[in-house]
Parts: structure tokens; C-alpha cells; sequence
């Protein structure tokens, strides 16, 4: 039996709307990803990639089309049912790592496994292995805010990984952070995706896209280039 496609985009659109103006962040915007792919989306600022990623994350729903995740139509999904889906097969890396402050790593890490029914017992021994995996054995209860920027992306990577997520959504994972430490992410990330993890992530940076096979380039919140020309180019680039 052939596999569903984990991610389905059919036709979404997404128009923000207040009292004076209406403005269009998505028009119609199709695409699918299977399991395992590890995609990057990029594009200029504006051209709706946050919107996208929070449609895919199941954050927020379309103004118009279908989004299909796993299978499951979420359209249909009652807003309890989209929080336990979101727990259990996402995870989400956010630029503004939005840990808890005044809470050490390891509390932090902990979290997710609390709202997802993870034995009480067993929490702190997972998230462990996910700091040590991370490379932050050595700080586990240092408190979020005496953290480095990377220290703390990193921390951020971890807990959205301790619910065993298959997607990890990731916007501007590296965006503030030096290059040597946005490299170890990368490493990080390129590990679970041959784990099997599907990765997306939103990035500007052509050195942190080609790390993705694919890469979707949005425009005008239209999908201008989907594909690996987009990454033949940067690597031409890079060695040219
Ligand atoms: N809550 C909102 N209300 C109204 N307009 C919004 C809202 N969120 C985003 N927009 C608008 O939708 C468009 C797409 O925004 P989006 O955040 O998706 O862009 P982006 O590609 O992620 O940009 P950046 O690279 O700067 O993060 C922008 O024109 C933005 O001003
Ligand atoms: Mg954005």
C-alpha cells in the first residue's frame, strides 16, 4: 500500500483581515511532503512563510482549502483534538526559542511530556538524553535566560523533541545565533532527519538551506520555485 504524503496542501489560502485592510499572506499555495523529506522554505520578508508554517503546525487554520496532515483533514479536528495532535506529532522551533524564563533547561525540556502523558517517573530521564544529545549535559540547570542564544536554540530543539515528534517545524532555527553554532544545529537536524524526523524549515540564509533536498520559494505568498534547482544554484554558487 502506498504511504500517504504526511504533509497535503491543497489550494491554501490565508488573508489577515482588520478594520482597514485585508492583506493576502498565502494565495493558493499546493504542495505535499512525504515522510522523511527535509525541506527548507525560503523567501523574501512578507512572502508568507511564518503563515505557512503556522498553518502546517496546525497553529492556525486556513481562510480557504484543505490542509491534510498525516491523513487526518484538520479542518474537521476540534481545537482539543488539534492541541494532542500538535503534542504528539509536532515539534515546533521557534526564532524566539520561547523557553521559560527563570526555569533551568532541564524543566524547560520537561514540559511537553507533562501536557503528553509521558509517566511522571520517566520525564527526566528523557529529556536528559535529549539535552545530552544536544550537547548541553553540562547545563541542564542553568536557568533559560544564562543561556547563550545558541545554548538556548538548542535547549528549544531538545524539548520539541521529546515527544518523539515525526515533523519538526522550524522557523529561522538559526537566525540568531554564529554561524559555528548554527553548523552544530544543522549537524543536529541533518541526524534526525536520517532518524527519519520530516524536517521544514524556514530559513534566508542559502549556507543553512542547502543542508535541505528540497526547497520551496515563496513569493507574494505564492510558491515561485519547489524543488532542487533552487539548491543547485547555492551550491554552484558556494563552490563557484
Ligand atoms: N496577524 C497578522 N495580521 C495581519 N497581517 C499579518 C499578520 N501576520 C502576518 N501578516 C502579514 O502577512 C504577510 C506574511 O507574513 P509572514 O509573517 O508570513 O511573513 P514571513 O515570510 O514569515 O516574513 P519574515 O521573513 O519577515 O519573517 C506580511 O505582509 C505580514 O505583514
Ligand atoms: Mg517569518
Amino acid at each position: 500500500m502506498k504511504e500517504h504524503p504526511i504533509i497535503q496542501a491543497n489550494h491554501l489560502s490565508k488573508i489577515y483581515k482588520t478594520d482597514l485592510v485585508e492583506t493576502v499572506a498565502l494565495a493558493d499555495v499546493s504542495f505535499e511532503i512525504k515522510k522523511g523529506e527535509f525541506v527548507a522554505i525560503m523567501g523574501p520578508s512578507g512572502s508568507g512563510k511564518s503563515t505557512l508554517m503556522h498553518l502546517l503546525g496546525a497553529l492556525d487554520k486556513p481562510t480557504s482549502g484543505i490542509y491534510i496532515l498525516d491523513g487526518e483533514n484538520v479542518e474537521n479536528l476540534t481545537d482539543d483534538e488539534l492541541a494532542d495532535i500538535r503534542n504528539r506529532k509536532i515539534g515546533f522551533v521557534f526564532q524566539a526559542y520561547n523557553l521559560l524564563p527563570r526555569t533551568s533547561a532541564l524543566k524547560n525540556v520537561m514540559l511537553p511530556m507533562a501536557y503528553g502523558g509521558i509517566p511522571k517517573e520517566n520525564r527526566e530521564e528523557i529529556a536528559k538524553k535529549f539535552l545530552k544529545m544536544v550537547g548541553l549535559e553540562d547545563r541542564m540547570s542553568h536557568n533559560s535566560n544564562q543561556l547563550s542564544g545558541g545554548q538556548q536554540q538548542r535547549v528549544a530543539i531538545a524539548r520539541s523533541l521529546v515527544m518523539n515528534p515525526a515533523i519538526l517545524l522550524a522557523d529561522e532555527p538559526t537566525g540568531n545565533i554564529a554561524s559555528a553554532q548554527a553548523e552544530e544545529i544543522m549537524a543536529i537536524f541533518q541526524r534526525l532527519n536520517e532518524e527519519g524526523h520530516t524536517i521544514i524549515m524556514i530559513t534566508h540564509e542559502p549556507d543553512i538551506a542547502q543542508h535541505a533536498k528540497r526547497i520551496i520559494l515563496l513569493r507574494d505568498g505564492k510558491i515561485v520555485e519547489d524543488g532542487n534547482g533552487y539548491r543547485q544554484k547555492i551550491i554552484g554558487k558556494g563552490e563557484g
